[in-house]
This record gives C-alpha cells, sequence and structure tokens, in this order.
C-alpha cells in the first residue's frame, strides 16, 4: 500500500493526509496543540478564540458515550494572541479558528495573524453555545454583513475559511449558497459542519439534562450527526467552488472515505479524538488507505466527490 496516498490540499497548502482535528477538541492549550503536531495529523486546528482569555460555561459541560456528544463549552480559549504564538511551535500547517465575537470587538486579529506562522485562519460562525448570541450562520442577513466586514479588511494575506452550521431545509441551503457565492475570490474553503446545535440528552438516574449549561442543551456531534454532515458537505461541494472540509461524526476510515466521495477535500475530527487521543489519525489514515487499496484508488482525488446517485 504504499504507493497509496492520502495527501491533499486546502487552497495551496499542501497537507500529508487529509485528516486533522476539530477546532474545539483537544486544542485549547499549547500542550494539546503541540501534541497534535506531533501526531500524524495532516494540519493542526486551534480552539476558536476570542480577544481575551474565556474560561467558558459551568461545567458540567461535556458528555459523550458511543454514538453522540453533547457540549456547551462556551469557547473557553487563552485569547488569540496565545494561538498567534503558538503557530511558533507548529511544523505543519496550523489553522487558527476565530469566533467571529472576536472579529466584531478587534478585525485587525486578522492582520495580526497575517505576519505569524498560521497556514490559513478558520472563521466560526456557527457556535451554538453562547447564551443570548445567536449563531450567524442561521442569520443571513447578520451572516452577508459579517463576511463583508471581513473581506473588506484588506490587512491580511491568509487563506479564509468558515466553519458552518448544519443547514436542514433547501431553501436555507440556497440562501447560504448565495451568500457564501458573493465572497468566492475571498473564502478558500468552508467546514461543514460544527455541531448540530440545542440537543438535549437526559440523565435518566437523575432525570435531569446530562449537561448544566442552558439548562441542559448542547450541540451535538459523534455519529448520529454524520448523516447531516455528508449531506451539507455534498450540497455545497455541488454549489460552490470552496475546499470542503468535512466535519462531523467522523470515527473510522469508512466515514472519512464517505465524505471524501460526497465532496470533501480534507475531513476534521472531533469527538473520536476526544475519546481515543491522537492514535486516532493513523489508525483513520491507515484504515482509509486499505480501502482505497481494494477499490484500487491511489488518491483521493480518484474518488473525490464521485458520488453516483440512483
Ligand atoms: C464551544 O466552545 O462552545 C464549542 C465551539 C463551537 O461549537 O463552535
Amino acid at each position: 500500500m504504499d504507493d497509496i496516498s492520502t495527501q491533499s490540499y486546502i487552497g495551496d497548502i499542501m497537507l500529508e493526509n487529509c485528516l486533522m482535528n476539530a477546532s474545539g477538541c483537544n486544542c485549547q492549550f499549547l500542550s494539546d496543540l503541540i501534541q497534535l503536531d506531533k501526531s500524524n495529523s495532516g494540519a493542526v486546528v486551534s480552539k476558536s478564540c476570542s480577544v481575551n482569555n474565556r474560561l467558558g460555561n459551568p461545567i458540567p459541560r461535556y458528555y459523550h458515550n458511543d454514538t453522540l456528544s453533547i457540549n456547551s463549552m462556551g469557547l473557553p480559549n487563552e485569547g488569540y494572541k496565545y494561538y498567534i504564538e503558538a503557530g511558533d511551535s507548529i511544523h505543519k500547517p496550523y489553522i487558527m479558528s476565530i469566533s467571529s465575537q472576536a472579529l466584531y470587538e478587534d478585525i485587525s486579529i486578522l492582520e495580526k495573524a497575517s505576519s505569524s506562522n498560521i497556514s490559513a485562519i478558520e472563521l466560526n460562525v456557527s457556535c451554538p453555545n453562547i447564551a443570548g448570541d445567536p449563531q450567524l450562520s442561521y442569520s443571513f442577513d447578520r451572516l452577508e454583513e459579517f463576511l463583508r466586514k471581513v473581506f473588506e479588511y484588506a490587512d491580511y494575506n491568509k487563506h479564509i475559511g468558515i466553519k458552518l452550521s448544519p443547514y436542514f431545509d433547501i431553501s436555507h441551503f440556497n440562501m447560504a449558497f448565495d451568500i457564501l457565492n458573493m465572497f468566492k475570490t475571498n473564502i478558500t474553503f468552508l467546514t461543514c459542519i460544527n455541531g448540530i446545535g440545542n440537543g438535549l440528552y437526559i440523565d435518566l438516574d437523575k432525570e435531569e439534562p446530562i449537561i448544566k449549561p442552558k439548562n441542559g442543551l448542547g450541540g451535538l456531534g459523534g455519529s448520529i450527526v454524520k448523516p447531516t454532515g455528508l449531506a451539507n458537505v455534498n450540497l455545497f461541494a455541488n454549489n460552490t467552488n470552496f475546499d470542503i472540509v468535512g466535519c462531523g461524526g467522523i470515527t473510522s476510515g469508512q466515514d472519512a472515505f464517505e465524505y471524501i466521495l460526497c465532496g470533501a477535500k480534507t475531513v476534521q475530527v472531533g469527538t473520536q479524538l476526544v475519546k481515543e487521543g491522537t492514535d486516532v489519525f493513523s489508525r483513520i489514515d491507515s484504515e482509509l488507505k486499505k480501502i482505497m487499496y481494494d477499490k484500487n484508488y491511489n488518491s483521493i482525488e480518484c474518488f473525490r466527490n464521485k458520488l453516483t446517485y440512483k
């Protein structure tokens, strides 16, 4: 299987393999980022940052089982300067995730990130866990206004991606395509999907929600969200020209294969990384290569976005 490659690109950024962590999972602290750097991931993604450090929501705020995760972390992070400096310790492509709230407060973060060792910026417009701050990705007028503000700000030179919420209704997909396609010269990639917002998971013994913030509401991840993630990747791959980063319920080489078949160029691993640690990347990469070998594919471009329809 030596001649089988899972190498991929985001824009002109080359990744040794198509796997990386999902922002938010094991990537808040420098020690986490260094561990990801040493792992077999193709890239490293930071926790979504704000201007200043944030403690996030009260605990318990994360839970997972065999099929799902639910979190209401509330963007705990060390502030943007920390993640800019962290880039100096990373030796593979490094994607800094920035929350939309941070750019509302200080758009010059883009300029500061530009003179650093960051390969790309992922703008998180889809965090469901900040009470009183609705997800920008579901407020189409505000999303357009936000993207205009970002892209009118000329002082940056990094590839920019947008991390989107899952969409469910075709009319909402169409509105998202229209807005994102307005910025086709500015956006390099879309990350589909962030967690499915505002799920509720009950602790049966205690007869109460398993997490505390927002009366138990939190973003869902893990295997149960994969069909939604695949649909979003496939629709964005076929209705935009951006590179698509797939995310949501990737636990195995088969999951990664399905996301690539639906149009993803790279994939992010979230809940499974939290469960398994950074060895997950070697495992998924070798499972993916085995599937490619069995199907006689030697690169991911042999099958990317080649889903056939009945
Ligand atoms: C969080 O920190 O609340 C999770 C981030 C996200 O889902 O965007």
